[in-house]
């Protein structure tokens, strides 16, 4: 049990007197965890902190905008901004291999923000959102010959040679605990209940080799689905605390999916638009209901639902004329698609 107020003031108060008077950088990737870290920081040290937000043209449709008006024009947080698209696009160019991807993402990650931070000189501290599981997950790292399925690489992980000092002011966190405590500094609620999305971003949801081409359908596909899903409520019964009485309340299909998002699947197939034909690329569309993200189910989305976004994908994103839908549990599927 614990009261936010109190908690902030006591996390403000630790966080100046770690710092002091020195400058922090932090990276921000747009989602939550680092998205509350810097709020967190903003408010206990306001301008000592400069984030960096690397755009790596893997990003969701308008994600760079948002992050720049959420923390630079909302919250007057300092935020550098770096489209690093065309470098991690070359990077990419003709690679195939999933985990080959990764490492590539993750690297030039790496690179492009230590570049930034090598800008600015003054930084002592390097601050990141790790969370508890994290913690957690790190330290069982190794221990009975732990194999990595997929190698998860975030915004964690920056190297020594940086030589700064860490703070990470979520440390003790749950997931639950960061996203209270991400609104009750003022984000705004959509933000912090978003759905997780991979470090490598679209990078592993355009199968095979990456394109700018490919990520540009992808990101107008992606976006028609999230919509939809948002807009379509759906009557839950409620289990009620005692004494309140039983009821019914709408929550949409995004709130009650654990994951959702739209894949590129480099494959043309044929279709007819008016008189003529066309030969064109397929979108498979996942969503998934899970406690943990090690097994998941399908979510069983009305089809009307469904068909409602196919349509809107194969009438507005020119370049797509076939719209599936993943049926597929975890295991023996995973979550994404690479
Ligand atoms: P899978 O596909 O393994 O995904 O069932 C389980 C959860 O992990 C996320 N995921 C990643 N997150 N970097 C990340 O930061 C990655 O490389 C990565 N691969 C998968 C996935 O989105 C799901 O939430």
């Amino acid at each position: 049990d614990w009261n936010m107020p109190d908690y902030i003031a006591e996390a403000v108060e630790k966080i100046r007197s770690q710092v002091g008077d020195e400058e922090v950088i932090l990276g921000l990737s747009g989602g939550v965890d680092s998205s509350v870290a810097a709020a967190l920081i903003h408010r206990a040290i306001g301008d000592q902190l400069t984030c960096v937000f690397v755009d790596h043209g893997l990003l969701r449709l308008d994600e760079g905008k948002m992050v720049m008006d959420m923390f630079g024009k909302n919250l007057g947080v300092k935020v550098i901004r770096v489209d690093a698209t065309d470098q991690f696009m070359n990077k990419l160019a003709g690679v195939t291999d999933p985990e080959a991807k990764r490492k590539i993402i993750g690297g030039e990650f790496v690179e492009v923000f230590q570049q930034e931070a090598g800008r600015l000189a003054n930084a002592k501290w390097l601050a990141q959102g790790t969370i508890y599981p994290d913690v957690i997950e790190s330290a069982g790292k190794g221990k009975k010959g732990s194999h990595t399925i997929k190698s998860h690489h975030n915004v964690g992980g920056l190297p020594e040679t940086l030589n700064l000092k860490l703070l990470e002011p979520l440390r003790e966190l749950f997931k639950d605990e960061v996203r209270e405590l991400g609104v009750a500094l003022g984000l705004p609620h959509d933000m912090v209940y978003r759905h997780p999305f991979p470090g490598p971003g679209l990078g592993v949801r355009i199968l095979g080799e990456v394109k700018k081409e490919f990520a540009d359908l992808l990101r107008r596909a992606d976006a028609i689905f999230i919509e939809e899903l948002r807009n379509t409520a759906i009557p839950l019964p409620v289990e009620l605390a005692e004494g309140q009485g039983a009821g019914m309340f709408h929550k949409n299909w995004y709130d009650a999916t654990s994951q959702a998002f739209a894949v590129f699947l480099p494959v043309k197939s044929v279709g007819v638009m008016g008189d003529g034909r066309t030969y064109e690329y397929v979108v498979a569309l996942r969503a998934v209901q899970t406690q943990d993200f090690m097994t998941a189910h399908w979510a069983h989305l009305p089809h009307e639902l469904l068909g409602r976004v196919s349509n809107r994908i194969i009438n507005e994103v020119r370049g797509i004329n076939r719209v599936v839908y993943d049926i597929s549990g975890k295991p023996p599927a995973t979550i994404e698609w690479e």
